[in-house]
């Protein structure tokens, strides 16, 4: 049986520096409470206090600004990071060298001084031990340390409180092996205790009360663990890159996109991101057959102008109508003069096999197209990760030697077509997929 778990907060004037006594702090927050320290209590610390204490703050390039303060944190986020599971405008997701996963990498800017970020403690699980042995050295009481701290749930909206760092005090308890009241047997039930204890503890202060100590008396003894215990190592973490369905979906979600936002620039870092992700298609020996050329406005304009010379002559010699002519040209120039971003991709020759035959030279050429192909699929694919938008236009396929002379390329430079990229238009409404029929298509011979 469990009994009675009191929750007591223990507030404190005191502002932590570098160096202070943070066994003394608390000692002076449980006197100021009314409280003494008995053997099998837990205080529960939050990491703020700890951090401070240990001196893990970073300066921050001075601004009054927010929305700088808040970009620099996020910088230093990344370069403490030792990998991003989240990157999005609004919150970075990162996994710390201590394995946790948190918004900003866990670093903190708030009631920690102007022109600062706070790391979280190197090592929690030490900085918890250092302190019961402080403790028990200063009041020869047993007691159990959870440092803790506010995360954010993947699943669930709002924060709680976590354990990251645990000593003298249970990590999880494993009731694997036991049995449920209709006797089946339980075979993964092992609640985080460490993480209820900082939950509770949070539940009796708020962000502002100063209450960095809180004690929790009556827990039921347990096999003491760690915070690295809590930590889902990267073997058994199904969403660290998203699993199967995430790989399904981010391929499946790109779509055509032909209208875009024309107020919003892509940013470079999408571009750059899209682009290191085509190169890795895969392609004919070890060869990355492919460039993709940036058009600034000025060759835009002037190559689409040549473009459209030369499909005009091609249309006029088919014999069709000037004013279709001219309506086709005009629906081309919606996406290509307006998209934000045009990109040129060729497929570059240089390391094709030579042949002496034509069967085997064609043949070579279409091993490099196809995988320049492969390339604007995976430089697409991550563009819509990025929510951005892309048409691949076939265009410039149909006039090489056009592109060639206006961009003052060699020969061995084979246009792909044209991507236009951009944020999709607000009213942007994509054309339902046809049904897909795998059977149709996956066929056995
Ligand atoms: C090589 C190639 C050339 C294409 N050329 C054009 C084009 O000239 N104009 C256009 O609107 N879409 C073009 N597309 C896009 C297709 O129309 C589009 O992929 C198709 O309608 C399916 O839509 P989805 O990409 O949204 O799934 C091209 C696609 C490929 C692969």
């Amino acid at each position: 049986m469990r009994g009675r778990l009191t929750v007591t907060p223990l507030p404190t004037p005191h502002r932590f520096r570098p160096g202070d006594d943070l066994a003394a702090a608390l000692l002076d927050a449980l006197r100021a409470a009314g409280e003494d320290l008995r053997d099998g209590d837990v205080v529960c610390v939050a990491s703020k206090v700890v951090s401070l204490t240990e001196g893990a703050t970073v300066p921050l390039p001075a601004t009054d600004d927010a929305h700088d303060a808040h970009d620099a944190r996020r910088a230093l986020a990344r370069t403490e990071a030792v990998a991003i599971v989240a990157d999005t405008p609004g919150v970075l997701i990162t996994r710390t060298p201590h394995g946790f996963v948190a918004a900003n990498g866990g670093i903190d800017g708030s009631n920690v001084g102007d022109g600062l970020a706070l790391l979280l403690p190197d090592d929690p699980d030490a900085s918890a031990a250092a302190l019961r042995a402080e403790l028990a050295a200063r009041t020869g009481r047993d007691v159990g340390v959870v440092v803790t701290d506010t995360f954010g749930r993947p699943w669930r909206v709002g924060q709680t409180d976590v354990a990251l760092g645990i000593a003298g005090a249970p990590a999880l308890r494993d009731e694997r092996g036991g049995h449920d009241l209709d006797g089946r047997p339980l075979a993964v039930t092992a609640p985080a205790v460490a993480d209820e204890l900082a939950a509770a503890a949070d539940l009796v202060r708020t962000k502002s009360s100063g209450t960095p100590f809180v004690l929790v008396r009556g827990l039921a003894p347990d096999r003491p663990g760690t915070g690295a215990d809590l930590v889902r190592d990267l073997e058994h973490d199904l969403f660290a890159v998203g699993g199967v369905t995430a790989v399904e979906h981010a391929v499946t979600a790109r779509r055509t996109v032909r209208r875009f936002d024309a107020t919003r620039p892509v940013p470079a870092t999408a571009l750059r991101a899209a682009v290191a992700a085509a190169a890795t298609a895969p392609a004919p020996h070890h060869t990355r057959p492919w460039r993709m050329l940036r058009l600034t406005t000025t060759t835009r304009t002037r190559l689409l102008a040549a473009m459209a010379r030369r499909w005009r002559a091609d249309l006029t010699g088919d014999g069709v109508p000037e004013a279709t002519i001219t309506r086709r040209l005009e629906r081309s120039d919606e996406v290509l003069r307006a998209a934000p971003e045009l990109l040129v991709p060729f497929v570059v020759l240089d390391g094709a096999h030579r042949y002496p035959d034509a069967r085997r030279t064609v043949a070579e050429r279409d091993l490099f197209v196809l995988s320049g192909g492969a390339a604007l699929q995976n430089l697409q694919v991550v563009l819509a990760g990025h929510g951005l938008g892309a048409a691949w236009i076939s265009s410039t396929v149909f006039c090489p030697q056009t592109v060639r002379d206006e961009l003052d390329l060699p020969a061995g430079w084979e246009p792909l077509g044209m991507v236009a990229v951009g944020w999709p238009a607000a009213d942007t409404v994509l054309r339902e997929r046809a049904p897909i029929d795998v059977d149709g298509l996956l066929l056995e011979r």
